[in-house]
């Protein structure tokens, strides 16, 4: 009985959390189970086992992978496995999806159809608004597919929306980092954005039907965790494919950090007016940092309560004071990059969704491009954010203050489970 309620409490805690972008964990609670889980990083000599780690000089990560301090060793994830439970997806598919992706469905520009393929440099998609009327922090939840290709019945990116795209494929995860100028689907100008993933407050998915597959293990597979943070800028989008005992998909994919943005969370090459494929290292989870051997995790500022046998106490994540990292632990080394001019499908018909200049409610500045964008430029330096723990940083939207009073009954509900 009381298993069940605790399960049930964790599960609505999850996703309410998931979906408000809240870090649910203390940092003592969540530093032992990494520590437990042998995510600290082992300081070994980088001559190891990582087969790509030699081809750091690689054009494409020497021209662009400045963040994060290049003496970070690499992730020791241990054995990528694609059979780890959770990896692929054993839910229903989306109602508004096909039940397989595929190429060449029929173009439909007010499809809502919400499955998302990331497969290649020129073959991926997105999710975003339905339409320019509002900011895609408002509309999480009714978010379509937009893909370069007609695929997945998805709503198709017109040529020359897409300014950039890096296509990254790891042993744990694939991932898209795209720039543009994504007011030609359905996003407001300056819009900075927001966060996709397959929970959201019903735990049905934000957008709700959202599904992913990718076909880069040599067949199209569903897979289950996902997070896709998207402005009017830039995109990025990682599904996990893989998983072990010191990288499950839902830690690789841990997509709750939404003040941090794409550079950070996503970590990559995201220089513009660049076309490339790449093998690369897993990424170090978001918001895990490794320094002088400890590991220790970044969670974002929340305070709230909880009830302990019917005794209210008081938490705090975080401090209100402190700042957001503005770069990520390190920018994972790739190989094998191969570039190509441009993408596009050739197709003339397409009629974008009005670009609107005169969008009313968007803020104007586009954080979100400009942060990924600058912060590609300086090196290390973890310590230059601002210090308000209200700022955000690029291509996500903020906690939502009609957000909170559900973010902190779930945090209570979860901090309270937890402890029970
Ligand atoms: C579709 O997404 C839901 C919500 O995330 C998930 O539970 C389900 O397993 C997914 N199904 C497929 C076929 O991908
Ligand atoms: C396009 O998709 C919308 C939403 O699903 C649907 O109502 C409409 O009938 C579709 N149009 C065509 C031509 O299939
Ligand atoms: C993935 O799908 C694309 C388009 O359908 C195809 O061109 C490509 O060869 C596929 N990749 C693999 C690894 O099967």
């Amino acid at each position: 009985m009381i298993a069940i309620y605790r399960f049930l409490a964790l599960m609505f805690a999850f996703s309410a959390l998931a979906n408000c972008g809240v870090v649910y964990r203390g940092s003592k609670w969540e530093a032992d189970v990494f520590e437990r889980r042998g995510l600290r990083a082992r300081q070994a000599s980088s001559s190891s086992s990582s087969s790509s780690s030699s081809s750091a000089s690689s054009s494409s990560s020497s021209a662009s992978s400045s963040s994060g301090s290049s003496d970070v060793p690499a992730f020791q994830y241990g054995t990528a496995d694609p059979n780890y439970p959770g990896v692929q997806a054993t839910g229903p598919n989306g109602d508004t999806n096909p039940d397989e992706p595929s190429l060449n469905t029929p173009i439909n520009q007010t499809s809502v159809a919400r499955l998302a393929s990331l497969n290649s440099v020129d073959d991926w998609c997105t999710f975003g608004p339905l339409d320019n009327t509002q900011t895609l922090g408002d509309v999480e939840d009714r978010t379509v597919a937009w893909c370069t290709k007609p695929r997945n019945n998805a709503r198709v990116i017109p040529d020359g929306t897409v300014t950039a795209a890096h296509f990254v494929k790891t042993p744990l995860y694939v991932q898209v980092m795209a720039r543009g100028d994504f007011t030609k689907i359905g996003f407001q100008e300056g819009d900075t954005g927001g966060e996709l993933d397959p929970h959201g407050a019903t735990g049905k998915g934000n957008p709700v039907g959202g599904n992913v597959t990718s076909n880069v293990t040599g067949k199209d597979v569903f897979y289950e965790e996902w997070m896709n943070y998207v402005g009017s800028t830039i995109m990025c989008f990682r599904i996990c494919i893989a998983g072990s005992d010191e990288a499950p998909p839902k830690t690789e994919c841990q997509h709750t950090l939404d003040e941090m943005g794409c550079w950070n969370i996503m970590p990559g090459n995201y220089e513009d007016n660049m076309f490339e494929t790449c093998d690369a290292d897993a990424a170090y989870p978001p918001g895990i940092y490794v320094s002088d051997g400890s590991t220790s995790s970044f969670q974002q500022y929340a305070t709230g309560i909880w009830t302990d046998n019917g005794q209210i106490k008081t938490y705090t994540n975080g401090v209100s004071t402190q700042t957001t990292p503005t770069t990520a632990m390190s920018t994972p080394s790739s190989s094998n990059c191969q570039t190509v001019s441009t993408i596009a499908n050739g197709i003339k018909s397409i009629i974008p969704t009005s670009s609107s200049s005169s969008a009313s409610g968007s803020s104007g500045s586009s954080k979100g491009g400009a942060a990924a964008a600058s912060s590609s430029g300086s090196s290390g330096d973890s310590s230059s954010g601002s210090s308000s723990d209200s700022s955000h940083n690029g291509g996500v939207a903020s906690v939502r203050p009609a957000m909170v009073p559900a973010m902190v009954a779930a945090a209570a509900v979860l901090l309270g489970s937890l402890v029970l």
